[in-house]
């Protein structure tokens, strides 16, 4: 009898482990593919204002041709959902651009190394803002990651200020996004795919005006001519290759918060960064020392560290 009633409940466990996993890989895989194509566009069109937008529109425009063919279930949502979704998807305007904006001016690796810092500023915020209070090793691990990043950033070969503080702004934002989606997607009965096309559609609107006033459409146009002489006509798949992908990875990535902690997620998410670095320093033979090297090294494994003393 014991072994008929615990039998089902192994397998469901198994289950929702060999699910989650699938949606990791899934997840940093597509983000992988995101951040090289995202890169070969700013490399040759630096205009991140303008790609952080098409990203939005792109995944906008694939959610509405779900619902509307009935791939997806459009949600339910009344005034009050897209209340409490402004909040969120000011956060996610405001840290997407930001990253953008710094990958655009440093290396794709120095971003996602300063990024691999963003569990220290969920316990800033947390404890300054929200009163929350941790365990003593908690604090502990921000020495290793704060001190990684920090060795980091001072080795870079190609630093740059303003790649530092968009990746920086990009954590902060982040921040109160997870923890703002995380208490949003609690209380509603709309999914995690559905939730993620929603906060894209209503980042698109506020980011529009700003990127026209930021960048605008003449040097825009400028820029696209000079980026398709040189590199042809496939530039337009290369930007619809990181608009595609961006909306993908988000959207799997939303998918699996729907089923975990916020925790298990950033966990998941500088596991997505260790690959994403390792893949752009192979892929745009980005110079790195060893000493900047071991900065990373330090930065991630202090964010493990922080995994196991928040548990
Ligand atoms: C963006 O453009 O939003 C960033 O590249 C995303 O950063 P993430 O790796 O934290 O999702």
């Amino acid at each position: 009898l014991d072994i008929n009633i615990e039998l089902p409940s192994v397998k469901s466990e198994t289950a929702k482990r060999v699910k989650i996993g699938i949606y990791f890989a899934t997840w940093w895989a597509l983000n992988v593919v995101f951040n090289i194509y995202n890169k070969k566009v700013l490399n040759a069109f630096p205009y991140p204002w303008l790609t952080s937008t098409l990203s939005l529109a792109a995944g906008s425009l694939m959610m509405l041709i779900s619902w509307a063919s009935r791939v997806a279930h459009p949600p339910k949502t009344d005034l009050q959902f897209w209340k409490s979704l402004l909040p969120v998807a000011v956060a996610h305007t405001i840290g997407h651009v930001a990253a953008t904006v710094s990958m655009s001016k440093v290396a794709v690796s120095f971003t996602h190394i300063i990024k691999s810092g963003e569990p220290a500023f969920t316990v800033l915020v947390s404890r300054f803002l929200l009163g929350d209070t941790f365990p003593m090793p908690v604090y502990m691990s921000l020495i290793p990651i704060i001190g990684g990043c920090a060795l980091a950033a001072v080795t870079e070969l190609n630093f740059n200020m303003i790649g530092f503080m968009g990746a920086m702004i990009s954590n902060v934002a982040f921040v109160f996004r997870n923890i703002f989606s995380k208490k949003g997607m609690n209380g509603q009965s709309v999914s995690g795919m559905n939730y993620y096309a929603c906060l894209s559609m209503l980042s698109l609107l506020l980011l529009t005006p700003f990127a026209i006033a930021v960048e605008g459409p003449q040097v825009w146009a400028a820029g696209w001519q000079k980026a398709v002489s040189q590199i042809g006509p496939n530039f337009v798949w290369w930007v619809a290759a990181q608009s595609i992908f961006y909306h993908l990875y988000n959207q799997v990535s939303y998918m699996s918060l729907d089923q975990i902690s916020p925790l298990t997620f950033s966990v998941g998410n500088t596991m997505k960064r260790i690959s994403v670095i390792v893949s752009s320093i192979i892929i745009f033979h980005t110079p790195i020392q060893p000493v900047n090297a071991l900065g990373a090294a330090i930065a991630i494994l202090g964010t493990f560290i922080y995994s196991q003393a928040k548990v």
